[in-house]
């Protein structure tokens, strides 16, 4: 896939600053959108096999993926823009590496649509197989049904339970494949290994991110479920047994999430590539921590009060803390790329140099004049003998072959044994082309 290559134009040093920057913050939507869809998704599944046990949790379910799937193009907004940007952030950023990070991005880009497919088939037969239900109940009550509706039933609720799991295991792809590809674009280290799919994959930097990513995922979703249902101005005149198995369970959910997301988060700058270490990465992995530290700090408050009072501010404190994470990563690609960008600046120099040049702005103008009167009038006049022959006296040998006048101009040879011989003048051949135009023009006139 070398398409990428080509639509990558050279940037100059402050550019690409700007695409880092870019890159910032196309993974502060991208990153929280991807583990809200990871957490409703996975917990609406968990829920919707325990329906058995609880009506309430079927109720659940469906609401949790309704949630997420309110609309589509938020989801083309949040997911599917921002991945395909950062895949063109990255074929710029990594131009001439040889990587194929951006390739691998694209193919994630894949299956996040073939993911999204299936979760809003999964949405919609939730409702499909509800009216099912409802129909099959009718049966005999009213006009008889039509005698295939149950084996529609069992189609539906097959394309249901399928959609759903094939919609967890492509969206886990593809956050597994985007989280391997950044990790090997901020792995200058191991840029020799180069494509490596294999390697790409089973790679401990790539498996802990993603754990990190997990288990942030369902603490952010906790924290959502929280906002949603429980936020001061929401009064639900919901029945209260429902609200109380979500609080409770959001609240476990998200106290053990956020103690385990301590430990990943300090593994995670543990196995990093030691040429990606720096002092604005330990800070804002410090910084990480402290934010996590006072939401395991709320969560445990409101588990033991049995109250979501904080729902709000934690919504602000995931904010800043998937901010710091990002940032942090930043740094660390920055920092173990240093080498990458000098190469890309000085490529972008002769870049610079061939446009210039394709368009006629040679980097310096030659000026014939400014030569002759630098350098040659020392020993030559028009009209008079100095050090050398006047030029009167000498240019007439030379009418028609400007090139053998350069030739002496660049090489100087003995010719006249009344003068001592002309010393080199050092000129480029394009310098003497010049200068010999001028005293030639200068002569005829
Ligand atoms: C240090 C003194 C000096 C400088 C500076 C100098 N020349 Fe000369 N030039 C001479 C001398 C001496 C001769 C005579 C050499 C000979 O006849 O062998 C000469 C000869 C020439 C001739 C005549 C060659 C011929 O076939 O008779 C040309 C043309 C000429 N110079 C051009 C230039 C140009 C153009 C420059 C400036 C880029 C320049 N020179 C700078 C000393 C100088």
């Amino acid at each position: 896939m070398d398409f990428l290559d080509n639509l990558v134009l050279p940037q100059s040093a402050h550019h690409m600053v700007l695409l880092k920057y870019l890159l910032v913050l196309t993974y502060i939507l991208l990153i929280p959108y991807l583990s809200v869809l990871l957490g409703s998704l996975g917990l609406s599944l968990f829920f919707e096999r325990k329906t058995d046990k609880n009506e309430n949790y079927y109720r659940f379910a469906k609401e949790l993926i309704d949630q997420i799937t309110f609309n589509k193009s938020v989801s083309f907004a949040l997911g599917v823009v921002p991945l395909i940007s950062s895949a063109f952030c990255y074929a710029q950023l990594l131009h001439l590496t040889g990587l194929n990070v951006s390739e691998y991005i694209l193919i994630s880009v894949l299956f996040l649509i073939i993911s999204l497919i299936l979760i809003y088939t999964y949405k919609y037969t939730f409702h499909l197989k509800d009216i099912f239900t409802f129909a099959s109940r009718k049966v005999g009550i009213s006009d008889p049904l039509p005698v295939e509706l149950p084996s529609y039933q069992i189609k539906t609720s097959s394309l249901h339970k399928k959609s759903g799991l094939y919609g967890l295991l492509f969206l886990i792809v593809t956050i597994y494949l985007f989280i391997a590809s950044i990790q090997l674009a901020g792995d200058s280290s191991n840029w020799s290994v180069k494509n490596n799919l294999i390697g790409l994959i089973f790679s401990l930097k790539a498996f802990v991110y993603f754990l990190q990513f997990i288990v942030a995922s369902f603490a952010l979703t906790s924290a959502l479920i929280l906002y949603k249902y429980f936020r001061a101005d929401s009064v639900s005149l919901d029945d209260a047994e429902y609200l109380n198995m979500i609080k409770n369970f959001s609240l476990k959910l998200g106290s053990v999430a956020t103690i385990i997301l301590p430990l990943l988060i300090i593994l995670n700058v543990m196995v990093k590539p030691q040429d990606s270490f720096s002092f604005d990465v330990f800070g804002y992995a410090l910084l990480a921590l402290i934010v996590v530290l006072c939401i395991v700090i709320l969560f445990y408050v409101m588990l033991k009060e049995s109250s979501a009072k904080f729902a709000s501010l934690l919504i602000y404190l995931f904010v800043v803390l998937f901010t710091f994470l990002i940032i942090k990563d930043q740094y660390a690609f920055d920092t173990s790329t240093k080498k990458q960008f000098a190469i890309l600046a000085a490529n972008y120099e002769g870049y610079q140099k061939k446009v210039k040049e394709e368009f006629g702005l040679g980097t310096e103008v030659i000026n014939g004049a400014d030569i002759y009167n630098g350098k040659c009038i020392a020993c030559h006049q028009f009209d008079r003998k100095l050090v050398g022959p006047p030029y009167q006296e000498v240019l007439p040998k030379y009418e028609g072959k400007r090139d053998a006048l350069v030739q002496f101009v660049l090489n100087p040879v003995k010719v006249n044994p009344e003068y001592p011989p002309m010393p080199n003048q050092g000129l480029k051949p394009k310098e003497a082309e010049a200068v010999v135009d001028y005293l030639i023009s200068t002569y005829v006139k």
